[in-house]
């Protein structure tokens, strides 16, 4: 298995461009089976993830032809027989979940295993399966498959709400089974992440009715066709913000180039608040370090609020700062894996319940650590680039399922990071660990 080793102490300083995001491709392949019309998907990053997508939609009859290269996917789903999406597959990942409202709506009848177990805690579907249920799917759990079947969806005025809040692939999942049910469907309580406006407005180019975009109401009016579209997916937030804080942590200036700034106006806050200096434009975030952080409070928290995807590698930064930071996770129930290896390094992190409080230390040094989920590794990789001496972050299958490449582009802002390459775990040896 790869890892990285790091020589810590190096300030990273240039400019890095953003790649398509993770969160907003994986949903948006699976809308390829609500048609049988080619989906050309552009922008789309080099990813494990994205690579085990593929896996899953070619197991229910799709052809994919992906250019790697150009970042150009192209998707056409018109067999449709298969209806079973396997446990070798949706293990891997949890956004292979979002093949259940297409299929339904498309094939009336689903076969999909459910999403593996989770290190960063238990995500359960329930929200989705209740969801399919009141546009009106028959439904059966059966040896760890979902087994759902229709003879015609039904719009519905559906609550979708966990004690977190919304539910972000569940919204994807209810709204395109809805394109193509019969009559009106209300989403109330629905996610609003910029990768949920993403993907409603792919489905409006494929011909569904949607208002309320970007809200907290979805009013989706289901049509009996949906057809082929070409689209550039948006730039990856938590990229963009993981970037800003690598420039941050390593008391660098770094520039981030094709982002949505607006996207990321909390963690931009934060930052501040941790006396970074950061300045932003249409499409890019500057961030110079302080000679010293300020601690600060932070609490994760549905879209626009502080995104949970970027609260390890915010701590990682926050073991650096003066005083002691109070980190809130309101979106997960147990996401603090990345703490007993932040400890490795010299951080002083007390776990109370789902807070971290956080006792800033002058200096982190290097120390072997475990890579166990995705945003988590990347936490440790930020560390391991401000400790002093070397760091080997063991593991890093978990970082590709994320991050493309995010080695070479560390080394282009001065990073000293090297990837040693051993075997690459087989993909049935790789657990659903986040994402
Ligand atoms: N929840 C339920 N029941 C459900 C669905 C969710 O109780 O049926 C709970 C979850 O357990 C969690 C909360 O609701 O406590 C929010 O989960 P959500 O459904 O919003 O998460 P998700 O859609 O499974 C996506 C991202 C995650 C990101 C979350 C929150 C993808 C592929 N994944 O997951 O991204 O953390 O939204 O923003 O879009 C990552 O990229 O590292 C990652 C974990």
């Amino acid at each position: 298995m790869d890892r990285f080793v790091i020589q810590g102490g190096q300030r990273l300083s240039g400019e890095v461009q953003v790649g398509g995001a993770k969160n907003s491709v994986l949903p948006i392949m699976a809308a390829a089976l609500l048609t049988d019309e080619e989906l050309v998907i552009r922008r789309v990053p080099r990813l494990r993830d994205v690579a085990s997508q593929v896996k899953v939609l070619q197991s229910l009859g799709a052809r994919v032809l992906h250019d790697e290269q150009q970042g150009i996917l192209k998707i056409r789903c018109d067999d449709e027989a298969p209806i079973t999406a396997p446990y070798e597959l949706m293990k891997t990942m949890r956004a292979s979940i979002c093949v259940l409202g297409p299929l339904l709506a498309k094939r009336k009848r689903a076969r999909v295993s459910m999403p593996g177990g989770c290190v960063i805690g238990v995500r359960p579907i329930d929200l989705h399966l209740r969801g399919m249920e009141q546009l009106g799917a028959a439904i059966d759990v059966r040896a760890g498959y979902v087994e759902a079947s229709t003879t015609q969806l039904r719009g519905s005025t559906l609550f979708l709400g966990s004690s977190a809040g919304s539910t972000v692939l569940g919204t994807a999942n209810v709204v395109m089974a809805a394109t193509l049910a019969d009559g009106e469907t209300v989403l109330e309580n629905s996610a609003q992440e910029p990768e949920v406006v993403d993907l409603c407005n792919v489905l409006v180019k494929m011909g569904a009715q949607i208002d309320g975009i970007g809200s907290h109401c979805l009013r989706i009016t289901g049509v009996k066709k949906l057809h082929g579209v070409d689209h550039a997916v948006i730039p990856d937030r938590i990229e963009a913000g993981t970037f800003a804080i690598a420039g941050a942590i390593t008391g660098g200036d770094v520039t981030v180039r094709g982002c949505e700034p607006r996207d990321l106006l909390a963690l931009i806050e934060r930052l501040r608040a941790a006396a970074v200096d950061v300045t932003y434009g249409n499409d890019w975030i500057r961030v110079c370090a302080p000679r010293r952080f300020r601690s600060i409070d932070v609490t994760t928290l549905p879209h626009p609020g502080f995104p949970t995807d970027l609260q390890a590698q915010l701590m990682a930064l926050l073991c650096l700062a003066d005083g002691i930071s109070m980190l809130h996770e309101r979106i997960y129930q147990d996401r603090f894996i990345h703490v007993a290896e932040l400890h490795r390094m010299g951080a002083r992190i007390r776990k109370e319940g789902s807070t971290a409080i956080i006792e800033g230390v002058a200096r982190l040094s290097g120390a072997p650590v475990m890579a166990s989920d995705l945003r988590g590794s990347a936490a440790l990789v930020l560390a391991g680039m401000a400790a002093e001496g070397e760091t080997a972050v063991d593991r890093v299958y978990h970082i590709d399922r994320g991050y493309e490449r995010i080695d070479e582009r560390l080394r282009l802002l001065g990073a000293k990071i090297d990837r040693c390459t051993a075997d690459v775990p087989p993909l049935s040896m790789v657990a659903n660990s986040g994402g």
